[in-house]
């Protein structure tokens, strides 16, 4: 999978990929004593975030590099498959636009993957935030993240052998370099489609917001789960709204609900954050938003592949009749809702929607599946 030779002592640890698909790909095993020197004794100081499974680190390793690390919170029979899925996929990609693996540690008791530190965090702590009033993210640096995680994916579902599905897009898997260049991170959930397997069923897994509806409801898991969580990442980079509201009231209002009428109507400028203050190419504005539109669309099948959008993204495919799209909102059923409780888990409170994790929603009749028609 890797090189145990190289590793985070080395001057090329810290090194920037330069171009598509050249990165330093190297790796190796971790002593728990090590990973705890580096963090401080995994010290509260240290902490970068919290995730469903764990927390994440902050460490200089003793030659001074920066390092993240994720600590498995308990090792049970889900983390064990989370830790293992995300080594063995982390150790398969290469590609400037995702984050590898830069080592684990796998003790009796303990459970830690070896990352690269991002200085600029995810695009969540940008987004929503501890950095959200810096405004950092000008509208070239959105295009930039959009275009470079479009890539990300579209390597994971169209060059990776086998192909892979992430199964959880979201703004905090996003993390950013020091260049605001974006790296696709957390692989635990993804699934590994064996060669000319066009969908397959699942437990869902991921984060209510991001989840389409036909693997929210019936666990369908394809390439165009992604796009379609990917098209609630566009809409939540122009708009800086979260994928889930609470409005007064407590009634949640998802980015779709919010963002339709608008599309309708054309007003693709007003959907625009403000807190860019008009400062945006408008027809990349229009052109982006009509990208999310597209792939948050209800029916799977009428989704672009990432290969389109990343065309579409780049302007290749200009001509494409885009602006006609209507967003048909994804409306989850109450049940759901209610299962998207902010969490703890999440950490820095700086959410307001939940993960689900490994939930299973079995009572919806699923139209794919002419069997079940009664
Ligand atoms: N390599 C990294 N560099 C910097 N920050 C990171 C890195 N990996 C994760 N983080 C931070 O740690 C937080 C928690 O990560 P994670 O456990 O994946 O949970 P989640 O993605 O659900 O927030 C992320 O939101 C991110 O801000
Ligand atoms: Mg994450």
């Amino acid at each position: 999978m890797g090189s145990s030779m190289s590793c985070c002592g080395t001057e090329k640890v810290e090194e920037v990929p330069t171009s598509f698909g050249a990165v330093n790909n190297s790796w190796r095993i971790f002593s728990y004593k090590e990973l705890h020197a580096a963090t401080n004794g995994f010290s509260e100081d240290n902490k970068l975030g919290e995730g469903g499974f764990g927390s994440v680190y902050w460490g200089r390793t003793s030659d001074g590099f920066q390092i993240a690390v994720k600590k498995l919170k308990a090792i049970n029979s889900k983390a064990e498959m989370e830790f293992a899925v995300e080594v063995e996929v982390l150790g398969r990609v290469r590609h400037k636009n995702l984050l590898g693996l830069r080592g684990y540690c796998a003790g009796d008791d303990q459970r830690l993957i070896v990352y690269d530190y991002m200085p600029n965090l995810s695009l969540l702590s940008h987004l929503h935030g501890q950095f959200s009033l810096e405004v950092q993210l000008d509208w070239k640096r959105r295009i930039k993240i959009a275009i470079g995680s479009a890539q990300g994916i579209f390597y994971l579902h169209h060059e990776a052998t086998p192909h892979i599905i992430h199964r959880d897009i979201k703004a905090s898997n996003v993390l950013l370099n020091s260049d605001f260049e974006p790296l696709v991170a957390d692989f635990g959930f993804a699934k590994l489609i064996p060669d000319g397997v066009s969908h397959m069923t699942t437990r869902v897994k991921g984060t209510l917001g991001y989840l389409a509806p036909e693997y929210a409801m019936w666990g369908k898991v394809s390439e165009s789960c992604d796009v379609f969580s990917f098209g609630i990442l566009l809409l939540e980079l122009v708009t800086g709204r979260k994928p889930i509201e609470k409005l007064p009231g407590g009634v949640k209002r998802t980015i779709t609900q919010w963002a339709e009428p608008f599309i309708t109507k054309g007003k693709f400028r007003d959907m625009v954050d403000p807190k860019l203050r008009g400062n945006f190419d408008e027809n990349q504005v229009i052109q982006t938003i009509n990208v999310a539109a597209l792939c948050v669309q209800s029916e799977a099948e009428k989704r672009p592949n990432m290969k389109q959008v990343v065309n579409l993204l780049k302007g290749y495919e200009a001509d494409r009749e885009v602006t006609r799209t209507r967003i048909h909102s994804i409306v989850y059923n109450d049940e759901l809702l209610t299962q998207d409780e902010p969490s703890d888990d999440e950490g820095g409170g700086t959410n307001s929607y939940g993960v689900l994790n490994a939930i299973q929603v079995q009572k919806m009749h699923d139209p794919y599946k002419p069997s079940d028609i009664k």
